[in-house]
């Protein structure tokens, strides 16, 4: 797919899109699905290795989750690293999609750079460490949550170490992760949900040639205020046809 491409869809009249959307056929998500099988056969894009998250990642993931920054627009509070921990051990045991809010998160791991050593600031993760001496670093994790099953809707979701945005590392796995569940999900259309606010990730959905639908106003209570989102989509037919 091109990047920024900019289908217009959004533009055409419902009845001119109807012919179209019906030879795509019902809804057809190919579930349940056990993200397990990609521990033996990852996806690998020019640069990482994408395997699903797993609790021993969690030194790793939280050298970006425990900086203020990147959960600015996350809805995740500030955790400390038990806490942190825990929700990785959470996130990482999830792997099945069947029904509505399943979910899988893949590790966005880089060959040739070593996880980080939590040994110094956890006596108890020994084992974490000596796992992580010969492990690739996880610098950011990619998520698919399952929408609606009935009608075929996946949403995707990203995070990436501010030591390693800026390279198109977000991009590149993001890229392969549509791919991914257009190729063998089999969704009707893929969205994501972000902080209007967000211009890292709305640049994002537009380099995956997703189109903004909506801005939904004040559909969320934040850190103390009322926060507009933006929601981003693109069907399978445009995939499609944007890859020729
Ligand atoms: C959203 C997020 C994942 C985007 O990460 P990112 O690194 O900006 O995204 P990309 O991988 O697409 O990188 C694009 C940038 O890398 C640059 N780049 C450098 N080398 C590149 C390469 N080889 N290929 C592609 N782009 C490259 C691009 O020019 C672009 O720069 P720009 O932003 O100045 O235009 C990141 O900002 C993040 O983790 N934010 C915190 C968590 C968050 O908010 N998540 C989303 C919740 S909805």
């Amino acid at each position: 797919m091109h990047e920024n491409a900019t289908p217009d869809l959004a533009t055409t009249p419902p009845h001119e899109r109807a012919a179209a959307a019906a030879a795509d056929g019902p809804p057809a998500l190919r579930f349940p699905f056990d993200a397990t099988a990609l521990t033996e056969t990852p996806i690998s894009t020019e640069r990482l290795v994408l395997r699903p998250l797993e609790a021993s990642d969690a030194p790793d993931v939280f050298e970006y989750q425990r900086i203020p920054d990147v959960l600015k627009y996350l809805p995740w509070p500030l955790r400390d690293r038990a806490e942190a921990y825990e929700h990785t051990a959470k996130r990482a045991a999830a792997r099945v999609l069947a029904d509505d809010g399943d979910f899988f998160v893949l590790a966005m791991t880089l060959p040739g750079t070593p996880s980080v050593d939590d040994s110094a600031a956890d006596a108890s993760a020994v084992a974490a460490s000596a796992a992580a001496a010969v492990r690739d670093r996880v610098i950011g994790d990619m998520m698919v949550r399952v929408s609606s099953a009935k009608h075929a809707q996946l949403e995707l979701g990203w995070v990436v170490h501010p030591d390693f945005q800026g390279k198109g590392y977000a991009r590149e796995a993001a890229v392969a992760i549509r791919d991914f569940a257009f190729e063998t999900l089999h969704p009707h259309r893929i969205q994501a949900f972000l902080d209007a606010r967000n211009a890292a990730s709305a640049a994002l959905c537009e380099r995956l040639g997703m189109r903004r639908e909506a801005t939904i106003l004040e559909e969320q209570y934040n850190d103390g205020e009322w926060q507009d989102t933006a929601l981003y989509g693109l069907l399978r037919r445009e995939w499609a046809a944007a890859r020729g």
